[in-house]
């Protein structure tokens, strides 16, 4: 274990904090706009496909190498990939598994505060009047301070919430693990699932809100998400949506998984636990996540118009068609105020889980106190989200989350299993992953992990890199595949700098660790 005094409190708490983990904004903003977008229940097999055969293993794969590394009192992936690789280069691998949890904390913290802003702007019906898609995405980008509008005139009250919103994810990971993390996760997570059962209800008993327009039902929006369509199967972007986003909602490719399973003993079962989390997760997206924005669209605006809207972006089903939904229905106001929360409190413990690889990191390697740790990475936090607050319009955000949030997972992900199963090789490796378990893996899985799950990342990566990350990197267009307005440049390449730039400061950091490690003489961090 990494730490005696950190502990899980209970198994139940472990799977709940993990399952809160891979539970955020991915599955109701995410999920939707993806499905909606590639082709609805086109999108749903390839989906269902990569879970099997990459986010199932990677799950087991990752729960693996962090109990593993947590027995040589590894908290985070540079220490755990150390232990599996006797190389020296082992350790800076893993730091991108540090990058990536901080660099989606650190926007991801930013998002997760305008949930809290909307949750808020519902109870009080700030938003209700703003009746059409257009006004409402007025609204929206007078919010984030892109234009004057008549609630907002300045970024500040965002970035207000985003300071609260900051304060209080720093405050959990303070708590520390059990009295932090799990016990938000206890609250947090049945919470989350009454909001969401709530709001399934509402949606299911709204039928047909306009009946000379019958085509517009919520039983549509269901049918086209869950009517197969084996027309769009040979689209490589339909694909490669479907694995990004088994991907993130899984919290996959990151180097937080890991952290967390970091904290077991020896002989904890990972196989059944590993498994429960993604089945969790992937139940609350496609029954909770997918049942809720896009049937309630498809009843208000039509199918063709939540395409459309679902196209546009991330954010527009989530902040701009909802609000619009929640200002027509009976107590909207309420409804509004309960799917604002659920997204908050869905991102609030993912947004906990990404901080905590890097907190063990400062904790074991550099033998920080807890709280000098939280608050190290705190200063890190607030100095990088600056640019984000302020710099929106001009892609900043975007950017760091296609490198980071899209791109460099499947780095990381390829990185790792290549690592587990043929370095470390995968006798040793199913070993790992069998040890204490209490179901019986199929053997079937041990050769995925060990050949398709590998040929399936490389495929993805070079298909990636074909299609769009040479032309995104080369400012051909933009991550959301429009051209790139050259206004934008240097905030594009301002994002790739503070990326490059946390890249190098960790691995300086990582450098100075095992520099310490030697002059201590440290062969092990287990207490
Ligand atoms: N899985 C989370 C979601 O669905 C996102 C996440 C990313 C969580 C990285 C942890 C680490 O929103």
């Amino acid at each position: 274990m990494v730490d005696q005094k950190e502990q899980w409190g209970s198994r139940i708490g472990l799977i709940l904090a993990v399952a809160g983990n891979a539970v955020g904004l991915g599955n109701f903003l995410r999920f939707p706009v993806q499905a909606a977008s590639n082709g609805g229940g086109a999108f749903m097999i390839p989906y269902f496909i990569a879970f099997l055969l990459l986010g199932i293993p990677l799950m087991w794969v990752e729960w693996s190498i962090g109990r593993h590394g947590g027995k040589y009192g590894y908290g985070s992936a540079p220490g755990m990939f150390d232990v599996l690789w006797n190389n020296s280069i082992a350790k800076y691998l893993g730091v991108i598994g540090l990058l990536i949890s901080m660099v989606i904390l650190i926007y991801y913290t930013y998002i997760e505060s305008w949930t809290l802003g909307y949750g808020i702007f519902s109870m009080v019906g700030l938003y209700h009047g703003a009746d059409s898609l257009e006004e409402m995405s007025g609204f929206l980008s007078s919010y984030q301070g892109l234009q004057d509008g008549e609630h907002f005139t300045s970024v500040w009250p965002a970035y207000g919430l985003m300071l609260f919103t900051f304060v209080v994810n720093f405050f959990v990971l303070w708590k520390g693990l059990s009295a932090g993390i799990e016990k938000l996760a206890k609250v947090a997570m049945p919470m989350l699932f009454i909001f969401a059962v709530i709001l399934l209800i509402r949606v299911f008993t709204l039928g047909t809100p306009d009946p000379s327009v019958p085509e517009n039902s919520v039983i549509n929006g269901l049918a086209y998400i869950w009517n197969p369509n084996f027309d769009e199967l040979s689209k490589a972007s339909v694909w490669i949506a479907a694995a990004g986003q088994i991907f993130f909602t899984l919290s996959v490719g990151m180097g937080t998984i890991h952290a967390y399973a970091s904290y077991l003993r020896p002989k904890d079962d990972i196989a059944l636990s590993g498994l429960t989390t993604a089945a969790t997760n992937k139940f609350v997206e496609v029954v909770l996540g997918g049942s809720i924005a896009i049937p309630v669209a498809v009843a208000f605006f039509g199918l063709d118009m939540t395409k459309e809207i679902a196209s546009g972006g991330a954010f527009n089903l989530g902040f701009v068609s909802m609000p619009v939904i929640f200002g027509k229905i009976p107590l909207g106001q309420l409804f509004g105020a309960m799917w604002f929360f659920l997204l908050f409190v869905a991102g609030i413990t993912s947004s906990v889980a990404m901080g905590q690889p890097v907190v063990a990191f400062f904790k074991n390697q550099f033998g920080m106190s807890h709280r000098r740790a939280v608050l190290s990475l705190a200063t890190i936090v607030i100095i990088c989200v600056q640019p984000v607050v302020f710099f929106l319009g001009h892609g900043f955000l975007d950017e760091m989350d296609y490198w980071s949030g899209t791109f460099g997972l499947v780095i990381f992900a390829t990185v790792e299993i290549i690592l587990f199963a043929w370095v470390f090789k995968i006798d040793r490796a199913w070993e790992e992953l069998n040890r204490g378990a209490d179901i019986r893996i199929p053997i079937f899985f041990k050769y995925v992990i060990k050949y398709v799950t590998p040929l399936y990342l490389l495929i993805i990566m070079g298909v990636w890199l074909y299609q769009d990350a040479i032309d995104i990197l080369l400012l051909n267009k933009t991550s959301g595949g429009n051209p790139v307005d050259p206004a934008d440049v240097p905030y594009i390449w301002g994002a790739r700098a503070l990326m490059v730039g946390l890249f190098l400061l960790l691995s300086l950091f990582v450098h100075y660790a095992w520099k310490r490690k030697r002059r201590l003489g440290i062969t092990s961090f287990r207490e």
